[in-house]
Order: C-alpha cells, then structure tokens, then sequence
C-alpha cells in the first residue's frame, strides 16, 4: 500500500502551501485541524486538482487523549505513515499572556507542549518503520526573546530545540527531521498585524519547505533572506537589544 502523509495543522496557510507541493508530487494526505468542515473543503480541492487520496482528521492538539487515538490508528493501519508535517500554531496576544495565564498556558500548549506529546508518538512510529520524515514549523521569533512576543517566541524556540535533538536521535533510525523557521508568511496569523514586513506568499513557502525536504534539509529559513536577517538580529549585544523596541 503506498504511504501517507499526516499534515497537523492542515487548514493553516502554510500548511496548504506544503499540502499543494506534496500533492504536485502525487503524495497522498490525511489533514489534520480541528476545524473539519474547513478541512473538508481543503481535501476536496486538493482531490479534484492534483488526484491524490486526501482524508481528513478532525484534532484539537490540547486533548492528549486524541493524541493517543490518533497515534494508534496510524501505526495498526495498513497504508504506512511516510511522513509528518507539524504546522500548528497560535501567535496569541502578547500582552493579554503577561496578564492572563490561560493566555500564557494555550500559547506555551499549542506551540510547545501539545506537539512535543503528539510527535514523540508519531515520531516512535517512524523510528519503528526506520524510514520518513518529519517537517515542524518553528519560527524566526525562537531565534531570539523579544518583548513584543516572547510567551510565543519562547515556545517557538523551544520546538526548535526538540526538533534538533529529535532529528539526533531519529538520524540513526533512517528518519528525516527538517526544520522550518518562517519569517512573515501572508496568513490567517499575520492578517492585519502592524509593523510586517516582506510578507511572503504561503503557496511559495509550501514549494520551498517542500524541496528542502527532499534535498535532506536540516533547518531552512523561509523566505531564505530571514537567515541573513536574524544572524544580525543575535549578534546584537544584550546591553544594546534591550534598549530597542523590537
Ligand atoms: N504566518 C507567519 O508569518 C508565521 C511565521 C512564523 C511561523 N509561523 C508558524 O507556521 C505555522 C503555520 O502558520 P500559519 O500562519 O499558516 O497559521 P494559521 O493560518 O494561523 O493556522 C494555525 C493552524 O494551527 C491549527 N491549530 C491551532 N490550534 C489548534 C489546536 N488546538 N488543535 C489543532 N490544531 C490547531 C489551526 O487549525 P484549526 O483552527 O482548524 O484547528 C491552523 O491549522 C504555525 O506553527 C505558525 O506558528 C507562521
């Protein structure tokens, strides 16, 4: 049976960029969100373009026991699971997290926690099969704390990190770990936010995330400028940074 590939956080712009590359390439799919009449429509377009197999998984990644669910259908199904794409995210509001805890902890959870839990199951699946791959989407606000989102940028950072030490741990198991830091991407997330930037398109990135994947990739800056950008943003000195309104 040919493989599929489980795209967590499918109705995300990013994500339908990547789930478009994929397709171009014939790969079948299995869309994961929480939002499944979005996800439908999403599957059904990617059906009638590219005929390809598309399913659909409705999931809210804060309920561990569907983690659980999930995990162990993929791994007794007869079509092996070939690749992982973990698009979830939540940018939240900054400064309701430094007041509201529920704010602080759904922006901590939905970034950093909840994936961690659920990759770690899906990557043990992997890890089994001793092939595939696995694609996270971190984000250039890990590289370095900012008082403008750093509840967010710490979580992003954080799955950055579990990304580098699971792409150590999965590398002598055949299994691929790529790293994906955006810069600005013209999504649902960034809509209407002040003050951004060389906005990228989120079908261009998708193509991108795509290639660097299968040029065994470790980590990518996408647009690939925002490398440049944030090697000056962290040679900054702290006694200086901390003085900008960033
Ligand atoms: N756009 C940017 O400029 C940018 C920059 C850097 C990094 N990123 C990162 O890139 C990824 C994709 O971003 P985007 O801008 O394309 O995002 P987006 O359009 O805001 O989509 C966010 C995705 O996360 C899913 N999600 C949120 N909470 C969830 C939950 N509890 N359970 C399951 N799914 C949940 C949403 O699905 P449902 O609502 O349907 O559940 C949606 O698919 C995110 O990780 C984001 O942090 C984006």
């Amino acid at each position: 049976m040919t493989e599929r590939i489980l795209i967590l956080g499918a109705t995300s712009g990013i994500a339908r960029g990547i789930a478009h590359a994929l397709a171009r390439r014939g790969h079948d799919l299995l869309l994961a969100a929480r939002d499944g009449a979005e996800l439908e429509r999403i599957a059904a377009d990617l059906r009638i373009r590219h005929g390809i197999e598309a399913g659909v998984v409705v999931l809210d990644v804060l309920d561990e026991a569907q983690h659980e669910v999930l995990a162990g259908a993929l791994a007794g199904d007869e079509r092996p699971l070939g690749g992982v794409v973990c698009a979830v995210g939540y940018l939240g509001d900054q400064e309701r997290a430094f007041e509201d805890p529920r704010e602080a902890r759904r922006i901590l959870d939905v970034n950093f926690t909840a994936p961690v839990l659920l990759l770690n199951r899906l990557a043990a699946i992997l890890e089994a099969r001793g092939q595939g791959w696995i694609i996270g989407i971190a984000s250039v606000a890990g590289d370095r704390g900012r008082q403008s989102n750093f509840v967010y940028g710490a979580a992003k950072g954080g799955f950055a990190l579990y990304l580098q030490g699971l792409r150590n741990r999965l590398f002598r198991h055949g299994v691929q770990v790529l790293s994906v830091k955006p810069g600005f991407v013209d999504t649902a997330m960034t809509w209407g936010l002040p003050g951004l930037f060389l906005v990228a398109d989120p079908m261009a990135v998708g193509e991108r995330i795509v290639r660097a994947r299968e040029r065994g990739r470790d980590t990518i800056y996408v647009p690939w400028f925002w490398r440049g950008i944030m090697t000056l943003i962290r040679a900054l000195p702290e006694p200086l940074f901390k003085r900008l309104s960033l």
